[in-house]
């Protein structure tokens, strides 16, 4: 349908044309007209001269007694002297000149207003965007921020919350395993800049801090491409690092418990030094944030560069990716389309899963502290997978799956919670969100993103199983 204002549009450019029309018209009308009455007056004068001049001829020859004489007659259709008939014909000329440029500019100027019109039609004038209020800085306490993987779940919610202090982010990403969705509600915002860039390549900005979150996190993620994910680790933590070093930025790495490995500590405090199988499937990524990690004690030491390491335990929340093949997504999943919950192995490993809000605000806080050894941000509370599959069930009204056990995977860590003293009296950090609350909100964010799927025709992912991958390499 026509928006009011096109069908105004279009109305007034018909009945602009429809007035060029007839103007045209009159123009031409009159124009012949003129050159009739031109014409006629002009004959009718001289016929009638000719008439006078005749007679007086005629007279004066009778006077003059030679009436016999032979009067050579004079053609009334050849009476308007030539002289006369060229000068109408200029007129004529002139005339026509003046007649044809008016119809060459009216034509022009519809052309233009028939432009005009389409390209409303084809580009709309984008409108003005709105964004979330953000808090006022002034230059002192303003910083500029570089997020790297700043288009992924964490990254986007740590975007969020520094943009809406007021601070200047800078979100760098190359969307392996991020989306432009999770942050396009800042793109055009005066304090916000998008960077599409691989940390491998070295990058360069004046920037205060950056958050160093690149790497793909989720096992089927990171096993994909398991040398790239070395890459991303090491050569991107180096090259993010001589940044830091340049322009005295302090860097904060986005480590993990998987350094633990499969703990033979149970919780992990800070100090335990973890047992990682070096040649296993997951030492892609367990090595490769074991290497960031030393890469961040050498350069402090080596270059005083001002360094933070978080270790992150098993994280959750809304902008995770469908098909990630973590614990909670899964399940979500599974239990959202009364589809069968599946556990590898028996279900009695545990977990501890924190929701990502938590995360963040751990996250901003060791960034903001003086402290530079890992700190652990995790939520202690600590389930069975057995027992988390049952939870989950009984959040999503009426989920009839069942729930079933198959294969253990390789390496699958048997027990994981965090000890957080360390993050308690450094940075004053605990997590504040029950686990069902976030529960509750990432079920529906992933129930609006079954049904976006559904409505788009997209199928939904199937539970991801590591072994399945092993083998498609
Ligand atoms: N979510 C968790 O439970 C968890 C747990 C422990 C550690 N972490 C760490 O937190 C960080 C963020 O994890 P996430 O859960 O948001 O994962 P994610 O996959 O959603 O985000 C990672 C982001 O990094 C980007 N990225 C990957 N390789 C890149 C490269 N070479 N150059 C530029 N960008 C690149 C991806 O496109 C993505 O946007 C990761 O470093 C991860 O190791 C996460």
């Amino acid at each position: 349908m026509l928006s009011p204002r096109r069908v105004l549009l279009r109305n007034s450019t018909s009945f602009s044309m429809a007035t060029r029309g007839a103007c045209a018209a009159l123009v031409t009308f009159f124009l012949i007209f003129v050159l009739i009455t031109n014409t006629s007056n002009k004959s009718i004068s001289n016929s009638d001269i000719y008439e006078k001049n005749s007679e007086n001829r005629m007279r004066n020859l009778d006077e003059e007694g030679q009436g016999d004489v032979p009067v050579v007659e004079l053609n009334r259709n050849n009476a308007i002297p030539d002289d006369t008939v060229s000068s109408l014909l200029e007129r004529i000329k002139v005339l026509e000149d003046e007649l044809s440029s008016m119809r060459t500019r009216m034509d022009d100027a519809e052309n233009r207003e028939g432009n005009a019109v389409n390209d409303e039609m084809v580009a709309p004038l984008p409108t003005t965007k709105s964004f979330p209020s953000v808090r006022y800085r002034n230059e002192e306490t303003r910083k500029r921020i570089l997020i790297t993987g700043g288009a992924g779940f964490v990254g986007s919610h740590l975007v969020d919350k520094l943009m809406l202090d007021g601070h200047e982010v800078i979100a760098l990403d190359n969307y392996f395993t991020g989306r432009k969705k999770n942050i396009e509600h800042w793109i055009g915002h005066p304090n916000f800049e998008m960077v599409h860039h691989d940390v491998v390549n070295p990058y360069f900005v004046e920037v205060d801090q950056i958050y160093h979150l690149a790497s793909p996190a989720s096992p089927p993620h990171y096993m994909y491409n398991p040398v790239k994910t070395i890459k991303t680790n090491t050569l991107g933590t180096i090259n993010m690092l001589g940044l830091a070093k340049r322009v005295k930025a302090t860097v904060l790495l986005a480590s993990t418990s998987e350094v633990y490995g499969d703990p033979e500590v149970h919780p992990q405090p800070e100090t335990y030094w973890g047992h990682v199988n070096t040649i296993g499937p997951r030492s892609c990524y367990d090595e490769g944030k074991r290497v960031a990690e030393s890469l961040m004690v050498a350069y402090n030491k080596q270059e005083n560069v001002q360094i933070r390491i978080a270790r992150i335990f098993n994280t959750f929340g809304p902008r995770m990716h469908m098909n990630d093949g973590r614990v909670v997504s899964n399940f979500i999943i599974q239990a959202l389309q009364d589809k069968p919950i599946t556990i590898y192995g028996n279900g009695t490993q545990t977990r501890s899963f924190q929701y990502v809000t938590d995360l963040v605000d751990g996250l901003i806080k060791l960034m903001n502290s003086n402290y530079s050894l890992p700190v652990n941000i995790g939520n202690p509370e600590e389930h069975t997978i057995g027992q988390f599959a049952t939870i989950i069930r009984d959040l999503v009204p009426g989920s009839t799956s069942e729930i079933v056990n198959q294969e253990s995977q390789q390496d699958d860590p048997q027990q994981r919670r965090p000890d957080i003293r360390r993050a308690a009296s450094e940075i004053e950090w605990k997590p504040q969100i029950l686990m069902k609350d976030g529960l509750l909100k990432t079920i529906e964010y992933f129930r609006a993103e079954i049904d976006r799927n559904k409505r788009g025709g997209k199928p939904i992912p199937e539970a991801v199983r590591l072994s399945g991958l092993e083998s498609r390499r």
